[in-house]
C-alpha cells in the first residue's frame, strides 16, 4: 500500500491487517460507518468506500439493520478439490441422461434446489423483461411475430459486437449467428466439424449436457483433467494429442461448470497455441463469462486466436433469461456451414426474445443488472461455502469460484457422493453428484452445489442436513 493510494484504500488496508492479526475477530461488529469516519477524520462516503472494498474482498459482511461484521473465514481453510490425473483414454458415452434427471429434480418443488445450475427466478429481471418485450412488440406491430432467419437479428448482433470488446476481442456483427441457447451453438459447432466415430477432447469433470450431446452424435470423448484453480491440464492435453487423433476440443475456460475455475490468460494463450499447432478447432463455451464476483470479466480464448481456430459460443441463459433461449456463435471460417446446418435443423431463431435482450443491452439495463447480480452471487456463494465448511466432515474440500454460482465439493476418503445424493433426495434436498460430470462415472467423492438462490432458512437447514448425512457416511 503506498501513500499515493486513495484514502479509502489505505483505510481498508489497515482494517484488513487488523482482521488478519485477529485484533478484529470473526463475528465482531465493525464500528459504524459514521463512527469510523469520526475516528479517522474522514468523510462518511470515504469510510463507506473503505467498508465496501473490504466487503468485496470478503473480509466483512453487511447484515440488514445491524451494520458491518467481520466474516467467518472457515471456508478459506478448506483445501481445494483435487482432480486426480489419470491417463486420458478415449471413451464412448454411457447411457443415463443426467440433464433429464437434473431438470426433473429442479421441477420437483419438494426438493431444495441445490442440484441443477439454474439461477433463482427471484434474482432474474423477469418483470422488467416482460415489460420491455411488450414495448418492443408494440413498436414492431405485426412484424413482431415473424421469423428471425439466420444469422439472426442485426440489432442483437451489433450489441454482441460492441460487447466483444469486453471479452478482449473485436468481433464484427456479421461474425455472429444467433442460436437457440449455448446448447445449439456448441451442437452446431460439433456437427460442422465432426463425423460420427470422431474423438473430441472434453474437460474432466465436464458439464454433463456436453456428454449427452456427444452421445447423441455418436462422438467419442477424450477427457483431460481440469484443475479447480487453473482450468485444463495443458501438459496432459499435449501428451494426449500426441497419442490420439482428435477432431475438436470443447472447453469452458471462464467459471467452468462444475469447478468454477477460470483459466488464466497465460494458460488461455498456451491452450490456443497448442490447438493451433495441432490444427484442432477449439470450441469455447463462454456461458458464464459475464458473472465475475469482483473486477472485470475474464477474457475469452477467442481473444488469443491468431489462426481463426476458436469457435466462440455463449448465451444469456445463465445470467438473464434461461427460457428465452437466446445464444450466439462466432465461428469464423465455419460460419457458412453452421448457418446452413442451423437452417436445416431449426430454420429460424426467436425474434421477440432476441430483440428484447438486444434492447436491454442497448439501454444499459443489462450492465446495471449484472453489477447487482454478480455481487449477489458472490455473497450467496461465500455464504454457501461457509455453511458447507461448517457442516461437512473434516477433510472435505471446496472450490473457490471467482464467478458464477456453482460450487464443487470433494468429500474425504471413501464417502460415496451417489449415496449422499440418494439420501439427500430422501431428505428433500437436490444436489448434483460427481459421477454425472464424468463419462466414465468418476468423481464418486464429489458433488456440485447450486448457489443461485438467495440465502434463506430453508437452504440453511438443507446444508446442515446434507452435512449430517455426509458425516454419517464418513463415519468408520
Ligand atoms: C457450461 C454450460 N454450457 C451450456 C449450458 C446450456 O446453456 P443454454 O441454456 O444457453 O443452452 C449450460 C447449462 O447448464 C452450461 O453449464
Amino acid at each position: 500500500m503506498s501513500r499515493r493510494d486513495p484514502i479509502y484504500q489505505r483505510l481498508a488496508g489497515v482494517l484488513e491487517k487488523m482482521i488478519q492479526s485477529q485484533s478484529l475477530r470473526t463475528g465482531d461488529r465493525m464500528p459504524s460507518v459514521r463512527q469510523f469516519s469520526m475516528q479517522q477524520g474522514v468523510s462518511v462516503p470515504t469510510s463507506l468506500q473503505a467498508y465496501t472494498l473490504l466487503e468485496s474482498r470478503g473480509w466483512i459482511e453487511a447484515r440488514p439493520k445491524s451494520g458491518f461484521f467481520v466474516r467467518s473465514r472457515l471456508a478459506d481453510m478448506a483445501p481445494e478439490p483435487v482432480t486426480k490425473i489419470s491417463r486420458p483414454q478415449v471413451t464412448t458415452m454411457g447411457d443415463p441422461n443426467p440433464v433429464e434427471s437434473m431438470f426433473s429434480d429442479y421441477a420437483n418443488d419438494r426438493l431444495v434446489p441445490l442440484g441443477a445450475a439454474i439461477p433463482s427466478a427471484k434474482r432474474l429481471p423477469g418483470v422488467k423483461l416482460t415489460r420491455l418485450m411488450a414495448s418492443v412488440g408494440r413498436r414492431l406491430g405485426d412484424e413482431s411475430i415473424g421469423y428471425d432467419p439466420p444469422p439472426g437479428s442485426i440489432s442483437l448482433r451489433r450489441e454482441l459486437s460492441r460487447r466483444s470488446l469486453d471479452w478482449g476481442c473485436a468481433l464484427q456483427a456479421d461474425e455472429f449467428l444467433i442460436t437457440i441457447g449455448a446448447t445449439e451453438a456448441v451442437s452446431l459447432a460439433l456437427r460442422a466439424i465432426c463425423e460420427p466415430g470422431d474423438t473430441v477432447v472434453i474437460e474432466s469433470p465436464t458439464y454433463f449436457g456436453l456428454a449427452g450431446m456427444l452421445r447423441e452424435m455418436r462422438l467419442k470423448a477424450l477427457p483431460v483433467p481440469v484443475h479447480p484453480s487453473d482450468g485444463l491440464d495443458l501438459d496432459v492435453l499435449e501428451r494426449a494429442l500426441r497419442k490420439n487423433r482428435v477432431k475438436a476440443c470443447v472447453v469452458v475456460p471462464n467459471f467452468h461448470n462444475p469447478t468454477g475455475s477460470v483459466t488464466s490468460d497465460v494458460h488461455k494463450k498456451r491452450l490456443v497455441e497448442i490447438c493451433s499447432r495441432n490444427h484442432i478447432p477449439l470450441i469455447e463455451d463462454d456461458t458464464y463469462g459475464d458473472l465475475p464476483h469482483v473486477g472485470p470479466r475474464p477474457r475469452c480464448l477467442k481473444a488469443f486466436d491468431q489462426e481463426g481456430i476458436v469457435i466462440l459460443c455463449g448465451s444469456f441463459s445463465k445470467k438473464l433469461a434461461p427460457g428465452y433461449r437466446v445464444g450466439y456463435i462466432a465461428a469464423g471460417s465455419w460460419q457458412g456451414r453452421i448457418r446452413s446446418l442451423k437452417q436445416a435443423s431449426t430454420l429460424s431463431g426467436t425474434l421477440l426474445t432476441s430483440l428484447t435482450i438486444s434492447e436491454f443491452l442497448k439501454t444499459g439495463g443489462y450492465d446495471r443488472y449484472l453489477r447487482s447480480i454478480c455481487h449477489a452471487y458472490r455473497l450467496q456463494t461465500e455464504r454457501m461455502r461457509e455453511a458447507l465448511a461448517a457442516s461437512l466432515p473434516d477433510g472435505s474440500a471446496l472450490s473457490r469460484p471467482q464467478g458464477g454460482y456453482i460450487l464443487w465439493c470433494q468429500l474425504p476418503g471413501g464417502v460415496d457422493a451417489m449415496e449422499l445424493y440418494h439420501q439427500a433426495r430422501s431428505s428433500g434436498i437436490g444436489i448434483a453428484p460427481g459421477p454425472l460430470f464424468s463419462p466414465v462415472g468418476g468423481f464418486r467423492d464429489c458433488f456440485r452445489i447450486n448457489c443461485g438462490h438467495p440465502w434463506d432458512p430453508v437452504i440453511e437447514r438443507a446444508v446442515k442436513t446434507l452435512g449430517r448425512i455426509a458425516k454419517r457416511l464418513a463415519a468408520p
